[in-house]
């Protein structure tokens, strides 16, 4: 066995590996391994007493084609223990004739591409992730040689000769350090120093945002879209690991639950609302959420409906209301004003309700589900259907709105409300028209307005509104039976 100590270098290799190859040593003699320390002598054979040297340092002339050469220069770079041992091989066997070493269809070649990609993702990540900043100087005894500009980077491959070259022909005379965990690179205007040791710590102190960094900041925080969110594409384009090495990478952590939370309402309030295509008909002061304190509600997490809505929307109306009317969820414009019943069918629930005879102002209205499910069709935000998964985890709120108001009647539009308060997934038309009792309260269930507004033909649509007011009248004269009774002497 011919044991090869070579500084940790692709040069160092490429010699060993031309001394090897003239001697006809085959890859499953050698014993690789890396010359300890810092900068190693040039490469040396043949040191180690216990081992076989080669004869002598004959070299051949091996001819490689470019695309060869290319993996072999990127691949050397690929940090991994038996990296020489491996290219070697892989040498070897060109040398020999075998030309499928070089194909990706060779197991050689496919693990030869592999490293050889790695490495080109780190010298890209290493160029488009370091960030320079300014050294204070102010804290500096005057020294001369120091940087002015600092960078602290952790390459997942050898990569910090190669980018500092890069830095080097980039950064005119303007002089800079950059620290890895396991080497440094200087410029100092006119010449390159790459050291595998670490910069001390006290040349990378000291550092500053400057001016010019302020400035990104800024702008990056200005131009972060929450309503454009999409976390596993940001963290694709611009992976988590090098979040810490960025002035922006400590911003964004926060960018996004901001966006999460509050800030996401603002974004997509406005940018939903200037979609074209579809007209909101809130203005903007009550496009915002009204509320003065955000309610428990708006941090509901019981289901994940609150991740694509803009906000929560609670009941309104009188605590003392005597009749409650529960609607499905809000849709889109309800989602955007923040209260329940400002759209579509909204506007048709007070013709229903003024036909009735009964105010809005009386009344507590509110959804079996408190957030927004939709679906987008082209820039449309379209109303989905909650399943009864999320009707039963917004059930608390139902809950709560009903222990709070206690009404003496409750009229459900259509099948997701009755459901709700039935605690079960019911079929609407084996109910409408009918009063039921729940608990001590009387229930009167009928369609949603919406159902009214999909109709195609005006016939079917007076029939279903028809339907509406017949319920809402009953309610009304429950109520006011039930009021009778509360207000009679006894
Ligand atoms: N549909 C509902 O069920 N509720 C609303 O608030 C609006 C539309």
């Amino acid at each position: 066995m011919h044991v090869t100590t070579i500084e940790d270098t692709f040069a160092a290799w490429r010699e060993a590996a031309r001394q090897a190859l003239a001697q006809r040593v085959a890859p499953e003699e050698i014993d690789w391994r890396i010359r300890d320390g810092a900068r190693a002598a040039p490469s040396t054979l043949f040191d180690d007493k216990s081992a076989t040297p080669f004869e002598s340092a004959v070299c051949v002339e091996v001819l490689i084609s470019r695309e060869l050469a290319e993996l072999l220069n990127d691949a050397a770079l690929y940090r991994a223990p038996g990296r020489w041992a491996f290219l070697y091989r892989v040498l070897w066997r060109w040398h020999g004739g075998d030309r499928s070493v070089a194909s990706p269809a060779d197991s050689d070649g496919a693990r030869l591409h592999k490293m050889a990609k790695a490495v080109r993702r780190a010298k890209h990540d290493m160029i488009a992730y370091l960030r320079f900043r300014l050294r204070d100087a102010s804290h500096d005894t005057p020294t001369p040689d120091l940087p002015e500009y600092v960078a602290w980077y952790e390459p997942e491959h050898d990569v910090l000769a190669w980018s500092a070259e890069h830095f080097a022909r980039r950064m005119g005379r303007s002089t800079w350090l950059i620290s890895t965990p396991d080497g440094a690179a200087w410029w100092d205007g006119s010449a390159l120093r790459v050291e595998r040791r670490r910069a001390p710590s006290a040349d990378l102190a000291c550092t500053t945002a400057d001016e010019a960094e302020r400035l990104w900041l800024a702008y990056y925080r200005n131009t972060f879209n929450p309503a454009r969110l999409n976390e596993t594409a940001l963290e694709q384009h611009m992976p988590v690991r090098f979040w810490k090495g960025l002035p922006e990478g400590r911003l964004i952590p926060s960018l996004i639950s901001e966006a999460k939370s509050g800030a996401q309402r603002v974004a997509q309030a406005s940018s939903v609302g200037m979609l074209g295509g579809k007209s909101v008909s809130v203005d903007a002061h009550s496009a915002q959420p009204m509320r003065q304190h955000l309610s428990t509600l708006d941090a509901c997490r019981h289901c994940e409906l609150w991740q694509h809505a803009t906000q929560a929307v609670d009941g309104i109306g009188p605590d003392d209301a005597r009749i409650m009317l529960i609607g499905e969820q809000p849709g889109d414009h309800e989602d955007l004003a923040g209260k329940p019943f400002v759209g579509p069918a909204g506007r048709l629930l007070d013709v229903a309700l003024q036909r009735a005879g009964l105010s809005r102002d009386g009344l507590y209205l509110t959804n079996a589900v408190k957030h927004f499910k939709w679906t987008l069709r082209g820039k449309r935000r379209l109303h989905k259907t909650a399943a009864q998964q999320e009707i039963d985890a917004c059930g608390y709120w139902l809950e709560r709105e009903l222990q709070r108001v206690r009404p003496a009647v409750v009229v459900t539009l259509g099948a997701t409300a009755l459901s709700a308060l039935l605690h079960e997934k019911v079929n609407l038309s084996d109910w409408t028209g009918r009063t039921l009792n729940v608990d001590d309260m009387r229930v009167v269930a009928t369609y949603h307005p919406s159902y009214a507004l999909r109709q195609q033909h005006d016939e079917a649509r007076e029939r279903v509104l028809a339907a509406i007011i017949g319920a809402l009248t009953r309610a009304r004269d429950l109520s006011e039976a039930v009021g009778e009774r509360q207000h009679a002497p006894d």
